[in-house]
């Protein structure tokens, strides 16, 4: 366990220092870090077999975010990310939440919904009630599939079945409710249901066609809420702003979607450097977010003193077992320097990086504009490509920034004069 996210200055080491000190934090010796700096020793026969007609690999860049307090607990975490200024918002958003204890997580558990579409049904609401009359022999063909689900306390729990309507006339729709423990999920409820297939056109009648999970989670949520520090934010104007920016987004789907997109910038890099499903966290994001009409996964007001309290509620499907998670040797690694123990503490972190990601990007939309930030950000990294180091990295960054030249190549004359005098 890490004692303490807060690690000032991580931003001014370089590369290899910063490694140092990830090793030194998290108790991981400095040899087992080595694929993260070093991608070209990746084993390469271990990614030609995860997908199909594989010819090389493409990286992206492993960021930490600092200062990550949930439930008492700190958190080193990896964000796998190629746009700049992620990490460092999440980083920054997460320190103004530590005056107050930092983020508090609840979820509902790693509960799976997967669907088994009957068509041509006869009598759907008799079929339906027939359906539900056999819900125990039903239960236990699914969990006859995973036997080791079942033993760790999982497997499938319920069922619910429906009737919709379609543009070829009604369909039943019969769900089994599945708890998927520290796994994704979606292996073991599409073999339950592929299984279960003749067994409920036997009680059904109809023909069934598709057996698949479904990606809208929602029995499988995470909730956050963290307050966020008054006078760390600018003051109680910037407070009122960012509100004021939050109900632009629940009051319009344009501006709403680039909002969601900006959580989705913290959720996705967190959930890519566990080698878990983004696309499957994207869906279910959205798709939640649509239930009442579209709106935002985040919600703001403020406290008694003014502080700003931030929340987010999103379904998580992620796992810690099977997939990448367990073959990709940087997967891995973020798993480990994570410190996580289930998969819905992963699912914690996640949604926390995704609240924090979105309070820095109001944050910075409704005082000085993302751009400022960007530049300054884009300035660092090209003073630390120049050589600069500790303090230097901020004088020499302050200098290109007021130039409004941000060159390596001027970064390297202001630190040769630096150094000259
Ligand atoms: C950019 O990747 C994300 C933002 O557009 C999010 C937002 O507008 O809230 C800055």
């Amino acid at each position: 366990m890490v004692e303490d996210s807060r690690i000032s200055g991580f931003y001014k080491l370089s590369l290899e220092e910063r490694v140092k000190k990830l090793a030194e934090v998290t108790g991981i010796p400095i040899e087992d870090l080595e694929p993260l700096a070093d991608p070209g020793k990746m084993d390469m026969e271990i990614l030609e077999h995860m997908i199909e007609n594989v010819v090389g690999s493409m990286t992206v860049p492993l960021g930490i975010a600092t200062n990550v307090r949930i439930n008492s607990k700190d958190y080193l975490v990896p964000m796998a990310i190629e746009e700049p200024s992620v990490v460092a918002a999440a980083s920054n958003a997460a320190r103004m939440t530590r005056p107050y204890g930092g983020f508090f997580a609840t979820d509902t558990g790693p509960i799976m919904i997967a669907q088994i579409q009957s068509i041509n049904v006869p009598a759907p609401f008799e079929a339906k009630l027939r359906i539900i009359e056999s819900k125990d022999k039903i239960l236990e063909l699914a969990n006859e599939q995973d036997p080791i689900l079942v033993r760790f306390g999982g497997g499938a729990k319920d069922i619910r079945v429906r009737i919709i309507d379609s543009s070829i006339g009604p369909m039943l729709i019969t769900e089994l409710i599945v708890d998927t423990r520290d796994a994704m999920g979606a292996n073991a409820v599409n073999t339950m249901c592929e299984a279960l297939a003749p067994m409920i056109e036997k009680i059904g009648g109809g023909k069934v066609l598709l057996r698949i999970l479904s990606n809208l989670a929602e029995l499988r949520l995470v909730r956050v809420r963290a307050t966020f520090d008054k006078e760390l934010l600018g003051g109680e104007e910037v407070v009122d702003a960012i509100i004021a920016a939050w109900a632009f987004a629940e009051a319009d789907p344009y501006r709403c979607a680039t909002h969601n997109k900006g959580i989705m910038n913290g959720i996705d890099a967190v959930v890519l450097a566990t080698g878990n499903d983004f696309r499957a966290i994207e869906a279910g994001a959205h798709s939640y977010a649509a239930m009442g009409g579209y709106s935002s996964l985040t919600k703001y007001e403020k406290d008694n003193e003014g502080n700003l309290l931030g929340s987010i509620e999103v379904p998580m499907a992620v796992g810690l077992i099977g997939g990448a998670t367990k073959v990709h040797p940087v997967a891995r690694l973020s798993v480990r320097i994570l410190d996580v123990k289930t998969a819905v503490e992963l699912g914690h972190v996640i949604a926390s990086v995704g609240l924090a990601q979105n309070l820095a990007a109001l944050r910075a939309l409704a005082s000085e504009g993302i751009q400022r930030g960007h530049m300054s950000l884009h300035a660092r990294n090209v003073a630390a490509t120049a050589g600069a180091r500790g303090d230097l990295v901020d004088r020499v960054a302050e200098i290109l920034v007021r130039e409004k030249n941000v060159k390596v190549e001027r970064a390297k004359q202001i630190l040769n004069e630096f150094k000259k005098g």
